[in-house]
C-alpha cells in the first residue's frame, strides 16, 4: 500500500521568540519522523506551516499578510493545506478557520497531535482544530506527558532540516525547555493566556535531553522559559531551582557553554543563580532582565512587582558576585499614561543599568489582557515612535562605549556561520567569507574565515567596533 504522505512536503515559516523556534524545529522533526519531507520552497510545499506570535500586534499584522500571500496561491493550487500553528492559533482559534487560506488550526499545546490533524485534513479534506478550551487551568497529566514525550523525542539537534527550522537556526546550538508557561499577569502581556499556566519539566528529562543534544555535537545550550529563573521542580524530598540544573548541565561532557532566558526581575533564587554562574565555568555570565519601565507609577501599572530602585540593587547584586556580567534588557515605551516625566525616568534607568544591549517595543494593546480592558491606549503613535528612537539612541551610545573596550583584546567565540548583511570594509581578508558568531556573553563578532567553522569554537582579535557589533580578525589557525 502506497503510504499517503510520502513524497508530500511541508514548509514552515517561524515568527517571534525562542519558544516558537523551539516548537518549529519539534514540529519539523515530528513530521520528518512521519514521513514528509521538507522545503523552503513554497512552490514544492504541500504543506505550510506557520508558527505564530501574539505579543504585538504587528507580529499578527505579518502572520495575516502571509496568510493573505498563501490565499492567493490556493486560487491556483486549491490542495494546498495551510496550518496556523502556536500563539496566535490559541488565541484566535476557530475564527482563524474562517480565513480562506487556513486549513488548521493548533495551539501550542496541541503540537504533538500536528501529525495526525495534517493527516486528517488531507485524507478527510476537511479543517482540523485543535486549541485548549480553557487556557488557565492546569492540564490533563496525559497532555503534559504529551508534550514532554513530543519534546524529548523532537528536542534534538537535526542538522538535515534548512536553518529556519533549527532550534536555533545554527549549528552546535541548541535550545531546551526548562519550563513552560507563566503565571506572572503583567497586565499588556499576552503570554499567560496563550500558553498557559506556569510548569517546570522535570530536571531527569531535561539532563537527559542535553546529554542526547551533547552527543550531536550541541556545544551551547540554551535553557528557555518565561520566567526562566523562577524554575522550580519538586521531586519527593528534593527541590530544584534554575542553579541546580546549571550544575547538573554543566557535568556534562561536550557542553561548553550554558544560557538562560529570559529572568524575570525579582529576589527569589537570584543569589542562588549569580552564584551558580560565579562558581560554573561553563555558565556564561550573561543575563537577559527585562526591566520595561524605569518608572515606579508604570511599573506598578505593569504589574511588575519591583520598583525601578531594586530592579537596580539586583543588577548591583549581580555585578558584585559575577563581576564581568554583560546584561541585557527589555523596555516598553507608550504603555498607557506614560507621561515625558515617566519615560525620561525609563532614560534614567538606561543610563544607569548600562546594559550590553536593548529591545525597545512600542506598547501594543493585545485584546483580554488587563492593560487592554482597563486602560486607554492613549500615548499617540508617533510619541511612541520618537519614545523608541531616543531611548535606542542612549542606548546605541552605552554600547558602543562598552564595545570599545574590547578592542585589540582576544575574545573566544562560538561561530554561527556566514554573516547574513555582509559588513562592508571591515574584513581582514577579502578571500574568505565573513562570518558572525558570539562570544560566552552574547557580543556579536564578525571576522573573515572559512564556512567550515560554523559550530566550532575560535579566538579572534577585536579591531574595531560599533554599536552592534566587535569587528575581528582569526587568531585561531585553521
Ligand atoms: N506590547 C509591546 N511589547 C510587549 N512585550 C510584551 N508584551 C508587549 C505588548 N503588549 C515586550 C516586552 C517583553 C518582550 C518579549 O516583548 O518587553 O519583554
Ligand atoms: Fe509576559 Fe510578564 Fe510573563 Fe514575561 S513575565 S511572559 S512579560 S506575563
Amino acid at each position: 500500500m502506497k503510504c499517503e504522505i510520502c513524497d508530500l512536503k511541508f514548509l514552515i515559516k517561524s515568527y517571534g521568540c525562542q519558544m516558537n523556534k523551539l516548537d518549529t524545529a519539534l514540529v519539523s522533526a515530528a513530521l520528518k519522523d512521519a514521513g514528509f519531507g521538507i522545503t523552503d520552497n513554497v512552490k514544492e510545499a504541500d504543506v505550510v506551516l506557520i508558527n505564530t506570535c501574539s505579543v504585538r500586534q504587528h507580529a499578527e499584522q505579518r502572520v495575516l499578510s502571509h496568510l493573505g500571500h498563501l490565499k492567493h496561491i490556493k486560487k491556483s493550487r486549491p490542495g494546498l493545506v495551510v496550518g496556523v500553528i502556536g500563539c496566535m492559533a490559541q488565541r484566535l482559534g476557530d475564527k482563524l478557520l474562517e480565513h480562506e487560506a487556513v486549513n488548521i488550526v493548533c495551539g501550542p499545546a496541541q503540537i504533538p497531535q500536528i501529525t495526525k490533524l495534517i493527516t486528517e485534513t488531507l485524507r478527510e479534506k476537511k479543517e482540523t482544530i485543535s486549541v485548549t478550551k480553557k487556557i488557565r487551568q492546569r492540564s490533563s497529566e496525559s497532555q503534559t506527558q504529551a508534550l514532554e514525550d513530543f519534546e524529548s523525542t523532537y528536542g534534538i539537534e537535526d542538522r538535515q532540516v534548512s536553518q529556519d527550522t533549527l532550534p536555533t537556526g545554527v549549528p552546535g546550538q541548541a535550545f531546551v525547555r526548562a519550563m513552560r508557561g507563566c503565571n506572572n499577569f503583567c497586565t499588556y502581556c499576552i503570554v499567560p493566556f496563550v500558553r498557559g499556566p506556569e510548569t517546570s519539566r522535570a530536571p531527569a528529562a531535561i539532563i537527559e535531553q542535553i546529554k542526547r543534544l551533547a552527543g550531536q555535537g550541541v556545544k551551547l545550550v540554551t535553557l528557555l522559559g518565561q520566567r526562566v529563573n523562577s524554575y522550580k521542580y519538586t521531586a519527593g524530598e528534593k527541590s530544584y531551582c534554575l542553579a541546580d540544573l546549571l550544575e547538573m548541565a554543566s557535568e556534562i561532557d561536550g557542553i561548553e557553554w550554558l544560557r538562560f532566558v529570559t529572568s524575570y526581575p525579582c529576589e527569589e533564587f537570584f543569589n542562588d543563580i549569580l552564584q551558580a554562574m560565579a562558581d560554573l565555568p561553563k555558565a556564561c555570565n550573561y543575563l537577559h532582565l527585562p526591566a520595561q519601565s524605569g518608572s515606579d507609577k508604570i511599573l506598578r501599572a505593569m504589574n511588575r512587582r519591583y520598583t525601578a530602585g531594586e530592579y537596580l540593587e539586583l543588577l548591583a547584586e549581580a555585578r558584585a558576585v559575577v563581576p564581568d556580567i554583560a546584561i541585557a534588557g527589555d523596555f516598553m515605551v507608550g504603555f498607557p499614561g506614560e507621561t515625558e516625566d515617566d519615560f525620561q525616568r525609563t532614560i534614567e534607568l538606561v543610563k544607569k543599568a548600562k546594559y550590553k544591549n536593548c529591545f525597545i517595543f512600542k506598547y501594543s494593546p493585545r485584546p483580554g489582557t488587563t492593560a487592554d480592558k482597563r486602560l486607554e491606549d492613549n500615548v499617540p503613535a508617533e510619541v511612541k515612535k520618537r519614545r523608541n528612537i531616543e531611548l535606542l539612541d542612549v542606548q546605541n551610545k552605552i554600547s558602543a562605549e562598552l564595545n570599545r573596550e574590547f578592542l585589540n583584546k582576544e575574545v573566544k567565540v562560538l561561530v554561527e556561520g556566514p554573516s547574513k548583511k555582509p559588513h562592508l570594509n571591515r574584513g581582514n581578508d577579502e578571500n574568505s567569507p565573513q562570518l558572525v558568531g558570539r562570544t560566552a556573553t552574547d557580543y556579536i563578532v564578525v571576522f573573515n574565515g572559512p564556512v567550515s567553522l560554523a559550530g566550532e569554537f575560535v579566538e579572534a582579535k577585536i579591531t574595531q567596533t560599533s554599536a552592534l557589533t566587535l569587528f575581528g580578525k582569526l587568531t585561531t589557525n585553521t
